[in-house]
């Protein structure tokens, strides 16, 4: 009898295991959380977005003028408007990228009616009026409550310009362009937070070698000043991508040290490659890996640099300022190809937590990013179409986030299974948790496979929490979307598939979606 048993025993225990192997489930997920030992503190400035007189980011998404039959303050929409405000966006860049390198700033002050119409040689050729300049952008930053992230122009610009920029902006003293300021209008200094010497130098700004913008750079900032109790912060032209190159030669000159606050770096995801972007909408498997592996590599990139300004930097005083990163896919079929448009499913929602998580991760050194870009412009966090508004999946995901702001990184180990195409493989779970000011902890999931829901264990070890409660973000297709007749396909909802018992968090995250969960005490 008892043998009888014991084969008994066998078979069902084998029977389990192969079931288990066939589901999976033997895979260990796990996502350790130490609650009592916390990292540095998440700048919520990585949560910043960018916007540039390219396409309709500006006119029509942004600015529709003060005689707009669409509702606005100031010329500038309040459906926007409210959308960032609830998006608790920190800081804005402005007014470019590529854009940035031909500005003139004194073209977009005054009376409407006298500002230069020029063309905008890098995006589409079309006429910019300057209806939108500096007044509407501060008062843009005001409405919104964001700080000022503004480009200054190295590439074609001269240093006098630009201080004299910086001088209108932020002096509270008299002086000729403090009283030209007045004079249109605004009668004290705005603060400006951020304020960047030039953009991508190494192309669109004027294809320097990094030693001779590091020459630049230096002239342009001695003259730039702290003006009445503002105190910018200088971003330095940084690299793009992978050219560690760049960020050696910059950052091993102390002179050009003393120079800068933050040095910047570009990466965007280009799936295909640039000669034969992906669509946004349109695509398979395969495309949907190969994004999250591109996705994946910021990582990488941001340790390669990260590693650089260690060596002349150890105590961190610099930051990294990733002020362009995201999808770039083909345009929507039918618009201006000088536009970048394109639409947002919910693959751009994942490749925005994979961001976001990796920057929390690396809240050392990364203390700035911008998404690239605010509205209707490449991974947009909202599109517009005349009066219509939709709000993307990646805004819902900065939304989901935005909790991790200025909170303390938690330190974490991510253990868990591969999600794998083909004979490619990436890691199947992105993740971070921080524990904010009134101590609650915060942790965001992404499940980047998207034919399995994954069972993930959270053992929280430090501290004792009693009540969770979450969001979770996700669709039936991968390529779902938000669109003007179909504004909430995607969106955040309750989630309640998690288990809170000893200590440990058991979290089944469904497949290809976000979740963030709330712990409290
Ligand atoms: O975001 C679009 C463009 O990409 C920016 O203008 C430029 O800086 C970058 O190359």
């Amino acid at each position: 009898m008892k043998k009888y048993l014991l084969v008994f025993t066998l078979i069902l225990f084998s029977s389990v295991i192969a079931n288990a192997q066939k589901e999976n489930m033997v895979a260990v997920n796990q996502l350790v959380i130490v609650a009592n030992h916390s990292g540095p503190v998440i700048s919520k400035d990585i949560y910043g977005h960018f916007s540039e007189h390219l396409g309709t980011c500006i006119y029509g998404g942004i600015w529709v003028g003060t005689d707009s039959k669409i509702p606005n303050t100031y010329g500038i929409r309040n459906d926007v408007l409210f959308a960032l405000r609830e998006m608790k966006i920190p800081n804005l860049r402005w007014p470019g990228g590529c854009f940035a390198d031909t500005y003139h700033w004194r073209d977009g002050i005054g009376p409407q009616e006298k500002r230069a119409s020029i063309i905008n040689t890098n995006w589409g050729g079309v006429t910019e009026d300057n209806s939108f300049g500096t007044h509407e952008f501060m008062k843009l930053t005001e409405l919104v409550g964001c700080d000022a992230y503004i480009s200054g122009n190295v590439g074609s610009g001269t240093v006098r310009e630009m201080a004299d920029w910086v001088e209108y902006l932020t002096s509270g003293s008299d002086s000729p362009m403090t009283r030209l300021r007045k004079e249109n209008g605004q009668d004290q200094p705005w603060k400006v937070k951020f304020f960047a010497i030039g953009n991508e130098n190494w192309g669109c700004g004027g294809n320097m070698t990094p030693e001779f913008y590091g020459d630049v750079m230096r002239q342009f900032s001695t003259y730039l000043k702290d003006f009445s109790g503002n105190r910018l912060y200088r971003v330095a032209c940084g690299a793009s991508d992978n050219d560690l190159q760049w960020t050696e030669t910059l950052m091993k000159e102390p002179k050009n040290r003393g120079m800068f606050q933050g040095i910047s770096l570009h990466y965007y995801s280009v799936p295909g490659g640039w000669g034969r972007k992906s669509s946004a909408t349109v695509f398979d498997e395969n495309d949907w890996f190969e994004t999250f592996r591109l996705n994946y590599d910021m990582d990488r990139i941001i340790r390669g640099h990260a590693a650089i300004m260690d060596r002349y930097d150890p105590m961190k005083t610099k930051g990294l300022v990733v002020d362009e990163w995201g999808n770039w896919f083909q345009v929507e079929p039918g618009t201006n190809p000088g536009f970048l448009y394109q639409q947002n499913t919910l693959r751009d929602a994942i490749t925005a937590a994979i961001h976001l998580n990796i920057f929390n991760q690396h809240a050392d050194r990364v203390k700035v990013a911008n998404l690239a870009q605010v509205v209707n412009v490449l991974q947009s966090v909202i599109l517009t179409k005349d009066d219509k508004m939709v709000l993307t999946p990646t805004y819902y995901v900065f939304k989901m986030f935005k909790v991790h702001q200025e909170a303390q990184l938690l330190n974490t180990d991510l253990r868990c299974e591969d999600y794998v195409v083909g004979d490619r493989r990436i890691p199947a779970i992105s993740a971070s948790a921080s524990v904010d000011k009134d101590g609650k902890m915060h942790i965001s999931l992404a499940n980047l496979n998207p034919n399995k829901e994954i069972t993930i264990t959270c053992p929280v070890i430090g501290d004792t929490f009693k009540t969770v409660s979450g969001e979770v973000l996700t669709a039936k297709e991968m390529a779902a979307y938000n669109d003007f007749d179909k504004p909430e396909s995607v969106k955040p909802e309750s989630f309640s598939s998690f288990n809170l018992k000893d200590g440990i968090l058991t979290v089944k995250m469904p497949a290809k979606s976000v979740v963030v969960l709330e712990l409290k005490k």
